[in-house]
């Protein structure tokens, strides 16, 4: 189907969303990355609207903030007590300076499931149809709650959409719903929305009465019913949110999985929206890709796994590991039990192991720290081997300082680099080393107290003990049967 792009889309979100129970606002809350508001505008962009208004109440200022922070284009209208959806959109029009030209599609800031294709099929009946207005229905299992559609018995045309709580027992059994999601002509809305009365059991004015006044005043009334009722699902609990999310982000890894990545257990496997694969990514149970993360070709990433704005070149292994926005080159190899904090990047077949912590740190091809140890602030060549449980000494209580190691060089274990210094390339360091003084290239810095052993300590110092009697029985061989 054409679409048209509609004049105006505005979404209601100015409900406080009481059964949250929750400090932040309903449509604040988030799902797969994007707050539920944030997917609504993300599927309302994309019918490219003329405007798109935002009808904000509740805690508008930080509605309105998080709106503009996400979508700078976004319109807000205030509407300062909560009068119902009907006088929301009314708020919306005047915001928009009253009647527009065009379609006019009303969305519900709770509804985080609808697609863009659902909302442009909407639209695209509406004006194939020629509609004075087009109401997105579904057929669901339990309507407790949801509006009603009331269609007439003969024809099976839309009267009209009654709330559950105006509704008689016989209209109760009504299974079609009323999704919230409406197209109108602007016109005639704005004709209609000045007639919306509350002499309901609400007292509010109901947006949905807008369909009655229409076709009594004449006008062509359409329903059209979405093809999965699982995505109009408004959320109005956290248990709701729970179910809500299970379904996005299975929606996202089905897709991923018909484009060839290998999600070993959808069920422990959670992902943002904005997460991409490359073909023949392999996730292992336990896995959450948040952000801008990125999972090439043929890289396996799991189990027990978690990375933010992470980019998995092709063909790495990062396993039981914590990352935020770091670069791991292709062919690297992160983890067991490995944090990569931001500013990390790691080059082709890096090596980062066990028990290893790195924090702005750009690590050379085939470089490895494979064993405990803090790699922070530093710039390491290529082909170096960081010896086990070396920390780089990278704060002196006010400032952070860089260190510098080069290419091929080898680090003794138990180092520590006390920043600013700078290990020349092909230079190797001592076991138990605290490298204060630049190395240069090819040379072997010590930096450590020299040994000195005292004979006979503890024969004299703790005559008698297990530790003396275990070193006489070594200093005279044989003597044991005397
Ligand atoms: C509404 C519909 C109902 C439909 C259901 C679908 C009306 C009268 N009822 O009921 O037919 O089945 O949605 O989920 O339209 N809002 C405002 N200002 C207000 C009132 C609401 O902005 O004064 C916003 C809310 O923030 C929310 C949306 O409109 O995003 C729906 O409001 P809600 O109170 O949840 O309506 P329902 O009772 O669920
Ligand atoms: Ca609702």
């Amino acid at each position: 189907m054409s679409a048209i792009r509609p004049a105006a889309v505005v979404v209601l979100a100015a409900g406080e969303g009481t059964r949250m129970k929750s400090a932040t606002p309903k449509v604040l809350h988030e799902i797969c990355g994007r707050s539920l508001v944030g997917h609504v505008l993300a599927a309302s962009r994309e019918l490219e609207p003329e405007n798109l208004v935002v009808v904000v109440g509740h805690a508008r200022e930080q509605v309105s903030g998080h709106l503009h922070a996400i979508d700078p284009r976004v319109r807000t209208a205030v509407q300062d007590r909560q009068n119902g959806t009907g006088h929301a959109v009314r708020m919306a029009l005047e915001e928009l300076g009253g009647a527009v030209d065009g379609t006019v599609v009303v969305v519900c800031g709770d509804t985080p499931l609808l697609s863009a294709e659902t909302l442009k099929d909407l639209a695209a009946t509406h004006q194939a149809d020629g509609n004075a207005v087009t109401v997105l229905t579904a057929e669901v299992p339990d309507a407790t709650g949801y509006g009603r559609i009331v269609r007439d018995e003969a024809t099976g045309a839309v009267t009209t959409i009654v709330e559950h709580k105006d509704a008689t027992e016989t209209q109760r059994a009504i299974r079609e719903i009323n999704s919230g999601v409406f197209a109108f002509d602007g016109q005639l809305l704005a004709d209609a929305i000045g007639k919306l009365r509350t002499d309901n059991s609400q007292g509010e004015e109901y947006l949905t009465d807008v369909l009655g006044i229409l076709r009594e005043a004449g006008h062509r009334v359409g329903a059209s019913v979405a093809a999965d009722h699982r995505e109009i699902a408004g959320i109005n609990n956290r248990v709701q949110l729970a179910e809500a999310r299970r379904i996005l982000n299975d929606r996202l890894l089905e897709r991923a999985m018909l484009a060839g990545v290998t999600i070993v257990d959808p069920a422990t496997t959670w992902v943002d929206v904005t997460v991409t694969f490359e073909q023949d990514a392999v996730v292992h149970p336990g896995t959450q890709l948040t952000g801008a993360t990125h999972i090439g070709e043929g890289a396996e990433v799991g189990p027990n796994t978690r990375l933010n704005d992470t980019r998995v070149g092709a063909q790495a292994r990062v396993d039981n590991t914590v990352s935020d926005n770091a670069r791991i080159g292709a062919q690297a190899s992160v983890g067991p039990f490995a944090y990569l904090r931001p500013g990390t990047r790691l080059g082709p077949k890096a090596k980062i192991g066990t028990y290893v912590e790195t924090k702005n740190a750009a690590i050379g091809e085939g470089t490895k720290v494979p064993h405990l140890s803090y790699v922070g602030d530093a710039t390491i060549g290529d082909h170096t081997n960081i010896g086990a449980a070396s920390v780089f000494v990278n704060y002196d209580g006010e400032s952070k300082h860089h260190t510098t190691v080069g290419s091929h060089c080898k680090t003794g274990s138990d180092n520590m680099f006390v920043a600013p210094v700078t290990i020349g390339d092909g230079a190797y360091t001592a076991a138990g080393s605290v490298i204060t003084k630049d190395v240069p290239p090819g040379s072997l810095a010590v930096a450590r107290g020299q040994q000195r052993n005292i004979e006979g300590w503890v024969a004299r110092k703790r005559p008698g003990s297990a530790a003396a009697k275990a070193a006489e029985a070594v200093s005279r061989p044989g003597s044991s049967d005397d």
